[in-house]
Parts: structure tokens; C-alpha cells; sequence
């Protein structure tokens, strides 16, 4: 039996294999005695040997650098803002312009996506041309670099734009405190709206920081309370001195240790 038989292995899909030979269509494999492998084991087994290489590499990879990993997801937390992992940006990006967002979201989610890779996937039909050299198709290389350029530069945008420091602060990782709710400083923190911004649970969410572990003494946190600090606003805290210090030392002992 001789394998790949009449098999016509064809160099560029959208040259159409034809009886006359053309000096760029390689020989039928059975021209090429003893110089074929058995698929099942021969070839089969190289290919699984390949593959352990890969995962057994991947693996190494994941232990010696550990996942950035955030806090579990808060369903109730609605100040937080995902972010598609980076080869995914640059749609994410298209998403946050005025023709391709809110009435016009379509445009970005769909039309625009769709017509890119919907050409991208029939190009092998539009470009039938037997011309290989770049520069003698000029549309398909002008699409092609206008797409990479788009997509260079929204991922780009995408990077710069983005509130890399309200994102770290959103995902942090918060340790588990029991907060005793019936205590005095909580009910203060409760009537004071102070649960408001930084959570029932006092781990905060989205640009607000959580009030555990502050390393904060209770004369800061009093200041911080009346007076504001950077995106908090003064004049939070409307009670007397004497429940002042009270919540101020309530949240000066919230400490995961
Ligand atoms: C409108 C939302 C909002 C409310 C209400 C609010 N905070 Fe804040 N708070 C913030 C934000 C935002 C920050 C972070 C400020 C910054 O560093 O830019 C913050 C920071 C703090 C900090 C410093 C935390 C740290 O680790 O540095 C403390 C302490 C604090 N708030 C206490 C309180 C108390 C007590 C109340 C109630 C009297 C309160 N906050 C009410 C938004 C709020």
C-alpha cells in the first residue's frame, strides 16, 4: 500500500490544484519511498512527546509566578470594574467611544467586530489572485495593516486610559475580619453613612479603601472622619466628640491579626 497515494498536497489554499503540474506544487508522497512514517504510532507519539514538553513547561510556569489573583467576586459590588484580560482590550477600548457605546453599542459589539473578522474569514474567496508577494495585493496588505494598527493602538488606549490604581485597590485582597455589628462604633459607622462607601462588611469597593488593618491611630481616623482625606469628602462624621472617639477607636482595632 503506498500512503498518501494520489493525495495532492497543495502550498497555498487559493491555488487550485490542477492535473498539469506546477513547479510550485510538490511531489505526490509516494515519490518519496521509505521516507514516510507510520501516523499511528510513529508520528502520533512525537507529537505527544511535544506536547508534555508544553504542559510539563506551562506548569513549571504556573508555580514559580502565582496568578493575580483579586478578592472573590462580590456580586452586590457594583462600583467594580472588570477588565478583559489584554488580548481582549482592544475591543473593550471600542466599546467606550460615542458611535460604538450606549444607543449605539451594536455598532461596537457587533457590526464593527463582525465585518473585521467576518472579511478576515472569507478573504480566501475575496483575494483570489495567485500574486503571493505583499506588495502585489495591495488591499488585502492595506486591510490587513489597517486592522493591526487599529488594534495596536485600542489596546494601547485601552492601557493608558484605564485607572490602573483604583483597579488594584478594587481587587485587593481584604483578610476576614469578625466585625462585631452590635458594638457601639459599628451602630456610629452605620448612622454616620460611613457603611455607604466602605461596605457592610467594612472591606470597601471600588475606589473605596476597606477600613481594616489602617495601621490608622484614632486621632488620624478622627481627622480623616471630620476632614476628608484625597477622594473623600469632609464633614462625613456628624456627631459629638465623645462618639467620635468611640468610632475611632472602633476602627483603629479592626486589625485581621
Ligand atoms: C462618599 C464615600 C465615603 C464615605 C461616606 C466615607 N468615606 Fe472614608 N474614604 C472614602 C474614600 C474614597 C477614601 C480614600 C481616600 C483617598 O485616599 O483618596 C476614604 C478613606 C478613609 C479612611 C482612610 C483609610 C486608609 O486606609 O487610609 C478612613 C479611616 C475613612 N475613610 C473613614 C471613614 C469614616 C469614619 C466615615 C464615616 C464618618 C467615612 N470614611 C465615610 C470614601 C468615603
Amino acid at each position: 500500500m503506498h500512503r498518501g497515494k494520489g493525495m495532492k498536497f497543495v502550498g497555498d489554499s487559493r491555488v487550485p490544484a490542477m492535473d498539469h503540474r506546477k513547479p510550485n506544487i510538490p511531489k505526490d508522497y509516494s515519490e518519496y519511498p521509505g521516507k514516510t512514517e507510520a501516523f499511528w504510532p510513529n508520528f502520533l507519539l512525537k507529537e505527544w512527546m511535544v506536547g508534555a514538553v508544553f504542559l510539563i513547561g506551562f506548569l513549571c510556569l504556573t508555580i514559580a509566578h502565582e496568578p493575580p489573583l483579586e478578592k472573590i467576586a462580590d456580586p452586590s459590588d457594583t462600583a467594580y470594574i472588570p477588565l478583559p484580560d489584554w488580548y481582549f482590550l482592544f475591543l473593550y477600548q471600542l466599546l467606550k467611544y460615542t458611535y460604538a457605546s450606549g444607543p449605539y453599542n451594536a455598532v461596537g459589539a457587533f457590526i464593527i467586530p463582525g465585518l473585521a473578522f467576518g472579511a478576515l474569514l472569507l478573504a480566501p474567496f475575496l483575494d483570489r489572485g495567485p500574486e503571493r508577494r505583499p506588495s502585489k495585493r495591495p488591499l488585502a496588505t492595506g486591510f490587513m495593516l489597517l486592522a493591526v494598527a487599529a488594534t495596536v493602538f485600542l489596546t494601547w488606549q485601552s492601557v493608558a486610559t484605564h485607572d490602573w490604581e483604583a483597579a488594584a485597590n478594587q481587587g485587593k485582597i481584604v483578610a476576614e475580619v469578625d466585625i462585631d455589628t452590635n458594638a457601639e462604633g459599628y451602630k456610629l459607622l452605620e448612622a454616620n453613612t460611613c457603611t455607604s462607601c466602605h461596605g457592610a462588611e467594612l472591606a470597601g469597593g471600588g475606589p473605596n479603601p476597606a477600613l481594616i488593618d489602617t495601621g490608622l491611630t484614632p486621632e488620624e481616623i478622627a481627622d480623616i472622619a471630620k476632614h476628608g482625606t484625597g477622594n473623600m469628602p469632609p464633614g462625613m462624621f456628624k456627631g459629638t466628640d465623645e462618639e467620635l472617639k468611640v468610632l475611632a477607636e472602633f476602627i483603629s482595632g479592626l486589625t485581621s491579626k
